[in-house]
């Protein structure tokens, strides 16, 4: 039986996926790189410098480590700045209903974000209370595809990972879920994310009364 279910939070509860899309691609304009949306889904789910590192490799551009701070600072402050105007109401639909439903079902309830946003963006979505636990980019050494996040998330839940279930937009994040001996719901389209146990369109499209068919 499932005993748990972990929501990555950028691109699976609210749209800040877009929001670090539009950061990333101003820094790669400035310098010279024409990122895509293409490009975009090599970025999902991975920490901060290892996106940066993926567009200057675009760009076959090398720089110092102080320089690749600098540019990945400049990057978080845009997003952070893109990010304050965030208000509940922008949570996809459904998804509030999806986490109440599943404590109502004695489901426990985990975010696992690669952001060391995270915190912040839950503050401002008011949806803190609806998880028993929260891991964020600060917490882990590796980020997705490791499944360093879903472990540590799982161990704090007191879940075995083979009883966890991963809500992922990401094909780093549903490798990272897969490595952690989980299942995971693919959210988005097939082609990223052929990997995922099950895809749905919307967080929210997911049938929880269905839960255990996935095993
Ligand atoms: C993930 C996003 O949730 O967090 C990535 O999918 C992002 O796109 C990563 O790079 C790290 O986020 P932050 O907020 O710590 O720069
Ligand atoms: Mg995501």
């Amino acid at each position: 039986m499932i005993r748990a279910v972990i929501f990555d939070l950028d691109g699976v509860i609210v749209d800040t996926a877009h929001y670090h899309y539009i950061a990333w691609k101003r820094l790669a304009s400035e310098l010279g790189i024409t990122l895509t949306l293409q490009h975009n889904e090599l970025l999902k789910g991975v920490s901060r410098m290892h996106s940066l590192e993926i567009i200057l490799n675009l760009g076959n551009i090398r720089l110092p480590q102080a320089e690749k701070e600098a540019l990945a600072d400049k990057k978080n402050k845009w997003f952070m700045e893109y990010i304050e105007s965030i208000r509940p109401e922008e949570i996809f639909p459904g998804v509030k209903e999806l986490l109440v439903n599943c404590r109502k079902q004695n489901l426990k309830t985990a975010l696992a974000s690669s952001s060391k946003n995270a915190p912040r963006v839950i503050e401002l979505l008011g949806i803190a209370h609806l998880f028993d636990t929260m891991v964020d980019g600060t917490m882990i050494t590796h980020s997705k595809p490791d499944p360093e996040i879903f472990l540590l998330a799982a161990k704090k839940l007191d879940v075995e990972p083979g009883k966890c279930l991963v809500f992922e937009d990401a094909e780093a994040g549903v490798e990272a879920a897969l490595a952690a001996g989980m299942k995971c719901v693919g959210v988005g389209s097939a082609g990223q994310l052929n990997k995922a146990n099950i895809i749905v369109k919307q967080t929210a499209d997911f049938d929880l009364a269905k839960i255990n068919s996935i095993l």
